[in-house]
C-alpha cells in the first residue's frame, strides 16, 4: 500500500499585529492574564483579506517549494471553518487563483483538526490510486467570527494559512499512521450557533450575537489534554511506534498550558515540542499547518525524524498523524 509524503510547505500570515496591550484597550483584560493563562502575546488579523486570499498565498509558496506546476495539481483540499462563502468551497477560489485547472476541489470542516483530517483524506485518495498529488491547505479568518466584546474568547484567536503538497511514497516513509476521532455529544462546548440551516441569519441572531464563537473554555480545556494524549498514542500505535520515538511533536496551538500538559504526559522534553502560539494565537486549522511549516523552515525537522501532528477542536473532533520525514 502506498503512503504520501510532504514535498512542499508554505505559510502566510496577514501583516497586522494585534498585541495583548492592544486588547487591553478593547476589553477588560491584561497582558499578564492572557500570557499566564494561554501563552499568547500577539496574533495576526486580516484587513480586508478572505480565507482564500491567505490560503492562495500559502499554497503558492508550498507549490514553489515542491517544484510542481499549478496546472499539474490534481486535488485541492482546504480545511476551514471560516470559508469565503458557504458555497462555492474555498478550494474553488484557491484553484482559480493559482490556475490549478485540472484539480478536484473541496473543503473539509473539522475545526482545529481540519488540516490533519484533510491530510488523511489526501492520503486515502492518493493511496487508492485516484490522484498523483494533492495540495492541502488550512486557512482561517477567525477574526471574522470572534466576538470582540467577549474577553473570554477574543484574546485567543488569530488569522493565518498554511499549505502542504503531498505525493505518493512507499509505506515506510511519509505518513506512517493516522488516528481520527470525534464526539458530537460535546458539540455545544464550542460552537458558532447561527448562520447555518438550524438557525439562519435573522435580525434576532445578529442582535443576540449568535454569529460569533461561543466556547465553554474551561470544560474544553479539561478534555483537551486527555484527548490529545489519547489520539497521538493511537496514531503512534498505528505506526508501530511509542511516545519516546517522537523527535518533534507539532501540537495544535490552542493554549500553552494544554501543550505543556500533553508533552509532560507523553514524557517529551521542551526541545521535542514545537510552540509558536505566542506569535499567532489559535488559528484553528491553520495552526498546525503554519507550525509544521515553521518547524521545518527553522531546521527543527531533519530527514528521518518522526514528527507527530496532534490536534483537537470544535465538534469535538481530534486527529493525529505520524510522519517519518523524507
Ligand atoms: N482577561 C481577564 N480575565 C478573564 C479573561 C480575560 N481575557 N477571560 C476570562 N477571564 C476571567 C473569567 O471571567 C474568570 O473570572 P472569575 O473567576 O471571576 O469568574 C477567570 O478569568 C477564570 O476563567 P476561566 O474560563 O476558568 O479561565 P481558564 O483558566 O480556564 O482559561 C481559557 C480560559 C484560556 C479559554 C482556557 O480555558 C482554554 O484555553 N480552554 C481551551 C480552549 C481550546 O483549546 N479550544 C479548542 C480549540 S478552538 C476551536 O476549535 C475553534
Amino acid at each position: 500500500m502506498l503512503s504520501v509524503k510532504i514535498v512542499g510547505l508554505g505559510k502566510y500570515l496577514p501583516k497586522k499585529i494585534l498585541t495583548n496591550h492592544d486588547l487591553e484597550r478593547m476589553v477588560d483584560t491584561s497582558d499578564e492574564w492572557i500570557t499566564t493563562r494561554t501563552g499568547i502575546k500577539r496574533r495576526r488579523i486580516v484587513e480586508g483579506e478572505s480565507a482564500s486570499d491567505l490560503g492562495t498565498k500559502a499554497a503558492r509558496r508550498a507549490i514553489k517549494a515542491a517544484a510542481v506546476k499549478p496546472e499539474d495539481i490534481e486535488l485541492i483540499i482546504v480545511a476551514t471553518i471560516t470559508p469565503d462563502t458557504q458555497f462555492p468551497s474555498t478550494a474553488c477560489y484557491i484553484q482559480k487563483n493559482i490556475g490549478a485547472k485540472k484539480a478536484a476541489v473541496f473543503d473539509v470542516s473539522a475545526a482545529c483538526s481540519g488540516f490533519v483530517y484533510a491530510l488523511a483524506v489526501a492520503k486515502g485518495m492518493i493511496s487508492a490510486g485516484l490522484y498523483k498529488n494533492a495540495l492541502v491547505v488550512g486557512s482561517e479568518i477567525l477574526s471574522s467570527i470572534t466576538d470582540w466584546n467577549d474577553r473570554s474568547t477574543c484574546v485567543l484567536f488569530g488569522d493565518g494559512a498554511g499549505a502542504a503538497v503531498v505525493v505518493p511514497t512507499t509505506e515506510s516513509k511519509g505518513i506512517l499512521g493516522i488516528h481520527l476521532g470525534g464526539d458530537g455529544n460535546l458539540a455545544d462546548l464550542l460552537i458558532l450557533p447561527a448562520g447555518g440551516s438550524r438557525l439562519p441569519v435573522s435580525k434576532s441572531t445578529v442582535e443576540n450575537r449568535q454569529h460569533y464563537i461561543k466556547m465553554r473554555g474551561n470544560e474544553v480545556f479539561k478534555i483537551a489534554v486527555k484527548i490529545m494524549v489519547d489520539t497521538v498514542v493511537k496514531a503512534l500505535a498505528n505506526s508501530k511506534l511509542r511516545p519516546q520515538d517522537i523527535d518533534l511533536l507539532v501540537p495544535h496551538q490552542a493554549n500553552l498550558r494544554i501543550i505543556n500538559a500533553v508533552a509532560k504526559r507523553l514524557g517529551l522534553e521542551e526541545n521535542r515540542v514545537f510552540v509558536n502560539i505566542n506569535k499567532y494565537g489559535n488559528m484553528s486549522s491553520a495552526s498546525t499547518a503554519v507550525a509544521l511549516c515553521e518547524a521545518y523552515e527553522s531546521g527543527r525537522i531533519k530527514k528521518g525524524d518522526i514528527v507527530a501532528l496532534d490536534t483537537f477542536g470544535g465538534g469535538l473532533v481530534w486527529a493525529s498523524c505520524i510522519i517519518r520525514w523524507d
